[in-house]
């Protein structure tokens, strides 16, 4: 691929792939002072129009620690704000050479947008609520990790996947690598049709956690409910937030995972999101490095292979 848009277009055994190639990667991720030269040459710029804290950290620390040069643009003081348009910003970029552009974007559908107009590697960090996919391949690899497998597991997404990229990342991925996926919200906050992308729906944490290896919480995307349904956050809580008396519904080793950021108290309790024997919520962070520098590993191969055409 020349560029890493959604899970969509991943087929299973490339999936593997980056998540071999990212199990590797781990160790030396974790090594903040010896640089890796794999990147070594190339140009990474980082464009992010939302707020991120996760996403952007592990993208610029997994470009410098392969070596890369990396660029973060402030967003909020660039020209954008004098109302040059997304497009023209990019091209403006685009002109200056790099090989790899990180783009997070409100809107879906931003970042293939701009792949089309760019000759370098475009990876989605986040468009609207269409896809995160280096979340859903970081979670994938902390299941396998902890499950020791990515197939027929049972895991259970809770929250608000009507306005969740990650939700929406991790149904694809789930599903191409046949486990068994389980939503459970409120019908308010489940999007219309999606029983078509074969998984279960509850609306009720017992029924929609029984027998669950992995339990997934979301935030409440508040940012993206455009006015329409809000829930008050205490009866939100009481029915859908994860707490130890619903995780005994799953099975006892379950693991909990959230993408974050979390909102403590809202959809999940302080004590369960900070338990190291059910969450693995910190180690999410951690593969989140490896597996974007697995990706960009990956796409610079190919930007390597084929310069001509990425030129062109
Ligand atoms: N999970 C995630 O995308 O977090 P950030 O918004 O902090 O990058």
């Amino acid at each position: 691929h020349r560029h890493l848009l959604g899970i969509a277009a991943l087929r299973p055994d490339e999936i593997v792939t980056l998540l071999d190639l990212a199990d590797r990667y781990v160790s030396q991720s974790r090594d903040t002072r010896g640089h890796a030269q794999t990147l070594s040459g190339l140009t990474q710029i980082n464009m992010f129009f939302e707020n991120s804290t996760r996403t952007q950290a592990s993208f610029e620390l997994a470009g410098k620690r392969m070596g890369a040069d990396v660029m973060s643009m402030a967003m909020q003081a660039s020209s954008i704000k004098k109302g040059e348009t997304l497009i023209d910003t990019a091209l403006t970029l685009n002109a200056m050479h790099p090989d790899l552009l990180v783009v997070r974007h409100p809107h879906s559908g931003a970042a293939d947008l701009l792949a089309q107009k760019v000759n370098c590697a475009v990876i989605n960090a986040g468009d609207g609520r269409h896809e995160h996919p280096t979340q859903a391949l970081l979670d994938a690899l902390t299941i396998r990790r902890r499950k020791g497998r990515l197939h027929r597991l049972t895991v259970a997404i809770c929250g608000d996947i009507a306005h969740s990229r990650v939700a929406r990342s991790n149904i694809l991925l789930l599903h191409k690598m046949e486990n068994r996926v389980r939503l459970v919200a409120p019908p308010t906050l489940l999007p219309s049709g999606i029983e078509e992308f074969g998984v279960e729906v509850c609306h009720d944490m017992t029924e929609g956690l029984k027998d669950a290896d992995v339990v997934m919480m979301l935030r409440l995307q508040r940012e993206r409910m455009d006015g329409g349904f809000i829930p008050s956050e205490r009866e939100y809580y009481h029915r859908y937030g994860l707490d130890a008396e619903k995780l005994a519904h799953a099975k006892d080793d379950a693991i909990v995972m959230h993408p974050g950021p979390m909102n403590r108290g809202v959809e999940i309790d302080g004590t369960l999101a900070d338990d190291i024997n059910r969450s693995v919520i910190q180690e999410q962070v951690e593969m989140g490095v490896a597996v974007r520098m697995a990706a960009m590993d990956l796409l610079a191969r190919n930007l390597r292979a084929r310069p001509s055409e990425i030129m062109a």
